[in-house]
């Protein structure tokens, strides 16, 4: 089902500027603008100090990367997300929560790299990304190789992904990329909320509302390899 166009929808973005790091591509093709196109963000600018920078892909209505941050005060975040309908309730809500320490990307996540300094983020989060199990889809998943390989040139030495799902069979596809790719998997659970790793996970959007349907949570945090 597709979302109705939020009402005032630029304007409102345009009010949490101050939030935004870019908004969409500079060119639809988006293999050339990741070659071709750099507008790398300065952290110390960005934050006003220098911290751990967390990357959440992804990060629909924000509930979660507003809570993490929350959280963790000593870590900064960029939350990502390729809809603008999205992203605006994830802007909004840091904003009126005055939230200091989340910055906002608005792009997919294909040109990451156009804005975020190689080695420079300690952790990337994916929660429920959208599984994609058409085989022609594979390279959109947010776990295929291809994204793997960005996710390496932004994460630091001994950099994290922490992943969540509702979906056994992109989860498991996802071990399997991340083996591949130079990635060891380590902290895995079948069902997240009734396993020792459900006191400090933060639940998501999505999260609840599978759980509240009593369906198992999948994560795993794959640590890069050198
Ligand atoms: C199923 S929702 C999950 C939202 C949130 N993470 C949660 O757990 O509640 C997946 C989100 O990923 C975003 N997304 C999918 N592919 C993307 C891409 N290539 N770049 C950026 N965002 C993407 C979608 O727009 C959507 O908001």
């Amino acid at each position: 089902m597709r979302m109705r166009k939020k009402r005032r929808l630029d304007a409102r973005i345009e009010a949490c500027s101050d939030l935004l790091i870019a908004r969409g591509s500079p060119d639809p093709n988006l293999k050339k603008t990741e070659q071709e196109y750099r507008a790398l963000v300065d952290y110390a600018q960005l934050f006003g100090r220098r911290a751990p920078v967390h990357l959440e892909v992804g990060c629909g209505n924000g509930g979660f990367v507003a809570e993490m941050a929350r959280r963790f005060p000593e870590v900064d975040f960029v939350a990502l997300e390729v809809c603008s309908n999205v992203i605006l309730t994830a802007m909004e809500r840091v904003k009126r929560e005055g939230i200091p320490n989340v910055r906002f990307l608005n792009v997919p996540a294909e040109i990451v790299r156009c804005f975020l300094p190689e080695h420079s983020v300690e952790r990337i989060y994916l929660n429920f990304s959208t599984p994609l199990p058409q085989k022609s889809r594979e390279k959109q998943r947010l776990t295929s190789p291809r994204f793997l390989s960005i996710y390496r040139a932004l994460l630091q030495q001994g950099g994290e992904i922490w992943q969540k799902t509702d979906s056994e069979e992109f989860f498991d596809y996802s071990l399997r990329m991340f083996a591949e790719n130079g990635f060891a998997c380590r902290d895995t659970a079948r069902d997240l909320h009734h396993s020792g790793y459900a006191a400090e996970n933060v639940v998501t959007e999505y999260e609840r509302m599978f759980a509240e349907k009593g369906l198992p949570i999948f994560r795993t945090v794959a640590v890069l390899q050198n």
